[in-house]
């Protein structure tokens, strides 16, 4: 089964967006199969951010990510890494279509609410980072 590493940001953890973003990701059909609380480490910012390590705005990226607690998740579903970044929108608030997660609720590239793997295999990669094989649940799913 098709599995993403999704992850609301401080920002939407004290907006109190969990329960929408959820919801929105739960009526497409999608299943949540492991979910954490953490204030990120900054060995686990270093690895997970790895390729935007040298860029210029990773000083703030570093201190937002880890700013207060994150809510980590693992979901499950066909295609589920394409429709999860359709669902999420353009990194940047600015472009994101009315509808998507940033969209609706984000207005700047800095605090963009939440993160989701792009493609496959950083999604294997940021679930190994993450989560342990043991953390992540399975169940049958009533549609
Ligand atoms: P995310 O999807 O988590 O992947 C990389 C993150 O870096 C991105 O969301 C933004 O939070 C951040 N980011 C990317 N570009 C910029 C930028 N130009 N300025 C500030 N933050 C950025």
């Amino acid at each position: 089964m098709e599995r993403t590493f999704l992850m609301i940001k401080p920002d939407g953890v004290q907006r109190g967006l969990i329960g929408e973003i959820i919801a929105r990701f739960e009526k497409k059909g999608l299943k949540l199969v492991a979910g954490r609380f953490e204030v990120l480490p900054e060995d686990r910012v270093m690895e997970h951010y790895a390729e935007h390590k040298d860029k210029p705005f990773f000083p703030g990226l570093k201190a937002y990510i880890t700013s207060g607690p994150c809510f980590l998740m693992v979901w499950e579903g066909k295609n589920v890494v394409s429709i999860t970044r359709q669902m999420i929108g353009a990194t940047n608030p600015a472009e994101a279509l009315p509808g998507t997660i940033r969209g609706d609720f984000a207005l700047e590239i800095g605090m963009n609410v939440i993160h989701g793997s792009d493609s496959d295999e950083t999604a294997d990669r940021e679930i190994a980072i993450h989560f342990k094989p043991e953390e992540i649940v399975s169940f049958e799913k009533i549609d």
